[in-house]
């Protein structure tokens, strides 16, 4: 996976070094809002890791660690989701970030960076983000991120609206956000 750079972040691969950090956000429950819930034990964090970093090293597009710039700290994730267990067959952008860096714009950042590599640099031809109609935050972000609901299902249990944005919507609003 290259290094992404927006204004605030860089957003790069994960590796195994980054379990302590990553298991710190995982098992806090603002960060994990709208989720099946924290995680308890280092080994489901493991599993996150090594889940992403086989998606790396299989080319296909991924996660990325949110860093912000001049730091060393991981702050969150933005990047690409597979949901073909639960027959999505899109992929998804999403994304979770530590609860003192909220509201600073920062995922939308992540976010419009990571699409527009997709489409840019990894030809996908559409994107969803799968979210939970009480969670305006990410709701808005999706927006932000030039995405329109599309419809609405039921995701591992729980009422969810697919956010869309198609190649050629994003072809036609760059430049724009
Ligand atoms: C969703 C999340 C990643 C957003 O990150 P962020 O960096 O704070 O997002 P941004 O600052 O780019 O944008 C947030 C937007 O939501 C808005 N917002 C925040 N709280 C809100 C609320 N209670 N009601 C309505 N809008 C709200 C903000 O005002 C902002 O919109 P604006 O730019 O139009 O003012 C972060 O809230 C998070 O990690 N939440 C927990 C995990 C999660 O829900 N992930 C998504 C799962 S689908």
């Amino acid at each position: 996976m290259p290094t992404l750079e927006t204004d605030r972040l860089i957003l790069r691969s994960f590796r195994k070094r980054d379990v302590d950090a990553m298991a710190q956000l995982f098992a806090n429950p603002d960060f994990m809002r709208f989720s099946l819930g924290v995680f308890t034990q280092r080994k489901q964090t493991v599993v996150f890791i090594e889940k992403v970093m086989g998606w790396d090293r299989a080319g296909i597009p991924s996660q990325f660690a949110v860093i912000p710039r001049g730091k060393d700290t991981i702050i969150g994730y933005c990047g690409f989701f597979y949901h073909p267990e639960h027959g999505i067959e899109d992929i998804e952008i999403g994304y979770r970030l530590n609860p003192d860096y909220w509201n600073r714009g920062l995922i939308t950042e992540a976010a419009r960076t990571v699409r527009d590599h997709g489409f840019r640099d990894r030809n996908l031809s559409r994107v969803i983000s799968l979210i939970h109609p009480e969670n305006l935050p990410s709701r808005r972000v999706a927006e932000k991120n030039g995405m329109k609901v599309e419809r609405k299902i039921t995701f591992r249990g729980f009422p969810t609206l697919v956010f869309a944005v198609t190649r050629e919507q994003w072809l036609a609003t760059r430049g724009v956000g």
